[in-house]
C-alpha cells in the first residue's frame, strides 16, 4: 500500500518530511480511515506514510486561560477518560462515546475524523457547536483556521498537501452553559451517522441567552439550524418553544436519499434528536449518557514515544520492522506494506489473530498494541516497529489457558470458533481494566466483535464467569 513508512518522532520532522515529499507523503495517525481508503485504492501516487501516533507533543489535553488545546494525536478513548473534556466540554465527550467501538476509539483521533470531512462524522458537529479552530502548520508558518471555514463541500477541505494539523482550539463551556450531542445510526456501535446534532445552549435566569444547534449529515458539510437558533435567544426552553425549534431545525436539513435512509426519513430524525436533545439540555440529563467508568480496553500506562532513531524510513531491503510480540523480539526483512494482522500471520506464523472483514468491523483480528486492544487489520505492520504485541497465542500463562479462555469452554460460548480470540482478547482486556464489570460494561466491550453461530448469550455469561476465577 506504501512504499516507505516513518514513525515520527517530532512535529519538525513531520514539517521537513512534508516540504521534502512534496504531496508524495500522507499523515497517519490512527489509520482507521486511511488504511481503509488505500486498500481501495484511494491515493494513489501517495508513496510515503508519516505516523503521527507517536510525537508525544500531539497527544496532549490542555486547558489554559479558558481554552482547551486538543492534540491532533488525541484519540477518541483518550478524550472520553480526560477530565477536562468530560467536564468542559461535554458534546464532545458524548460524541466520543459514539464512535464505533472501543477497538476503534483507542487508535482513530479527533482531527483524523476532522480531516476526512465526511458530515455524517461524529465529532465535527459538536466542534462546530464548540466553535473551535484547528491549528496547521508547515515549514512557511502557522495558521488558525475557524472550523466553519474549513470544509469546502463532502470529504473537502482547505488543508494543504504539506500542511500538518497540530491541534484544535476551543472555549471551554461555562457553568451557565449546557450541552448535548445526539445520534442515530442503524445499530448502537460500529453505525455511521443517520443524523447527528449537537446543542450548547447558555441559560441566565431561565432564559436562553445564546442558543447553537448543529446538524451532520444532512448538507454536504455540518449546518447551523439558523432560524431554530435565533427562535430560541431570549425564551425559556419549555416544551412549546423545544417543540417549535425542532421544527425550524427539521426545515434547515437538506439530506440526500442513501442506501442508510432516505431524505424524507433524516428530516423526520433531525427534528426528533433536536427535540430529545433540547429536551436533555432543560432537564440536565444530557451528562447521565456519559458513564463514569467508560470501557476503554486500554492498560496503557507509559507515555509511548519513540527514541530519536527510531523514526528512520522502514522499508523492504532498506529497514528491518523490530517488535516484541508476547514477549520475545522480532525482526521482520519483509512484510512493511501491509497491515499488522498479516505481518503477524504471514510473517510471524501466529494464526491466531483472524482475517476476518479487514475493514474494522469484526474485531476477529484484535491484538493489543501498547497495552491497547486494536483491530490489526487496520494497523500498518511498521507501526509495530520498537511496540510490544500481544496475541492470542501470548494471553496464557506458562502451558495455562487464561481464565477467560476456560470460561469460554465451559460455557459452551464457542462453536465454530472464528471469532473466538477476537472476543477472548476483548474480554481479557476488560477484565485487566475493570475486574468486576457490570452486563452493560461487558457488552460494550465487545461491541465491536461480531459473531455469526454462537449469539451472545453464552458469551456474555462466559466473561461474567470469568470475572469470579482467580487471575481474570
Ligand atoms: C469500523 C469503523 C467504525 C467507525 N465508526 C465511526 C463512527 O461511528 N463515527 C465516526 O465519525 N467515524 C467512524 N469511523 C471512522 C474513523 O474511525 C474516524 O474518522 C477516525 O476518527 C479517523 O481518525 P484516524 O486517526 O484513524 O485518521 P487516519 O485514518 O489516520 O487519517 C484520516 C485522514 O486524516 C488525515 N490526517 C490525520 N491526522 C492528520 C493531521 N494531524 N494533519 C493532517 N492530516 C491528518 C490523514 O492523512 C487522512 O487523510 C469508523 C471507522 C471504522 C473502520
Ligand atoms: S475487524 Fe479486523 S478482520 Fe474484521
Ligand atoms: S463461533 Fe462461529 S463466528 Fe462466532
Amino acid at each position: 500500500m506504501w512504499k516507505e513508512y516513518i514513525n515520527a518522532v517530532s512535529v519538525e520532522q513531520v514539517l521537513s518530511l512534508l516540504a521534502e515529499k512534496k504531496g508524495q507523503a500522507r499523515i497517519l495517525a490512527g489509520g482507521t480511515d486511511l488504511v481503509l481508503e488505500m486498500r481501495q485504492g484511494l491515493h494513489e501516487g501517495i508513496q510515503t506514510i508519516i505516523d503521527i501516533s507517536r510525537v508525544g507533543e500531539l497527544s496532549k489535553i490542555t486547558l489554559e486561560d479558558d481554552l482547551i488545546h486538543l492534540g491532533a494525536g488525541v484519540t477518541h478513548n483518550q478524550c472520553l477518560a480526560d477530565p477536562i473534556i468530560r467536564t468542559h466540554a461535554l458534546p464532545l465527550a458524548l460524541a466520543c462515546w459514539e464512535i464505533g467501538a472501543p477497538q476503534i476509539r483507542n487508535t482513530g483521533t479527533i482531527a483524523g475524523n476532522l480531516v476526512t470531512a465526511s458530515p455524517a462524522n461524529d465529532t465535527i458537529v459538536p466542534l462546530f457547536a464548540l466553535d473551535a479552530s484547528l491549528v496547521v502548520r508547515s515549514r512557511n508558518g502557522e495558521r488558525r483556521i475557524p472550523l466553519k471555514d474549513f470544509y469546502t463541500g463532502v470529504r473537502r477541505h482547505v488543508l494543504e498537501a504539506d500542511e500538518l494539523a497540530t491541534e484544535i482550539v476551543f472555549r471551554k463551556m461555562e457553568p451557565n452553559q449546557q450541552g448535548v450531542y445526539l445520534k442515530l445510526g442503524l445499530r448502537k456501535a460500529q453505525a455511521i451517522s443517520l443524523v447527528n446534532m449537537a446543542g450548547v445552549v447558555t441559560l441566565e435566569n431561565g432564559r436562553v441567552v445564546k442558543a447553537t444547534i448543529t446538524l451532520g449529515a444532512v448538507a454536504p458539510t455540518i449546518i447551523h439550524a439558523e432560524k431554530a437558533e435565533q427562535y430560541l435567544e431570549g425564551k425559556e426552553l419549555s416544551d412549546e418553544h423545544i417543540q417549535k425549534a425542532s421544527q425550524l431545525a427539521r426545515e434547515a436539513a437538506h439530506p440526500i436519499d442513501d442506501i442508510r435512509g432516505s431524505a424524507a426519513y433524516r428530516q423526520q430524525i433531525t427534528q426528533v434528536l433536536v427535540r430529545r436533545g433540547l429536551s436533555q439540555i432543560a432537564s440536565g440529563e444530557a451528562a447521565a449518557r456519559l458513564p463514569d467508568v467508560p470501557v476503554l480496553l486500554s492498560t496503557e500506562t507509559a507515555e509511548q514515544e519513540l527514541p530519536e532513531t527510531a523514526g528512520e524510513p522502514l522499508a523492504p531491503g532498506v529497514k528491518p520492522i523490530v517488535t516484541r510480540i508476547n514477549g520475545v523480539e522480532f525482526t521482520f526483512e519483509d512484510g512493511h506494506g501491509n497491515t499488522l494482522l498479516h505481518l503477524l500471520r504471514d510473517q510471524a506464523g501466529l494464526m491466531g489473530s483472524k482475517v476476518g472483514c479487514e475493514e474494522g468491523e469484526c474485531g476477529a483480528c484484535t491484538v493489543y498494541l501498547d497495552g491497547k486492544a486494536v483491530m490489526s487489520c487496520l494497523i500498518p505492520a511498521p507501526r509495530a516497529h520498537f511496540a510490544e504485541i500481544t496475541t492470542i497465542e501470548g494471553l496464557g500463562d506458562e502451558g495455562h489457558l487464561h481464565p477467560v479462555q476456560e470460561a469460554f469452554i465451559e460455557q459452551g460460548a464457542v462453536q465454530c470458533g472464528y471469532c473466538t480470540p477476537g472476543f477472548i482478547m476483548s474480554a481479557a482486556k476488560l477484565l485487566e481494566e475493570i475486574p468486576d464489570p457490570s452486563q452493560t460494561q461487558i457488552k460494550t466491550a465487545i461491541s465491536g466483535n461480531l459473531c455469526r453461530c454462537t449469539g451472545y448469550y453464552k458469551i456474555v455469561r462466559a466473561i461474567e464467569e470469568a470475572s469470579k476465577k482467580e487471575g481474570a
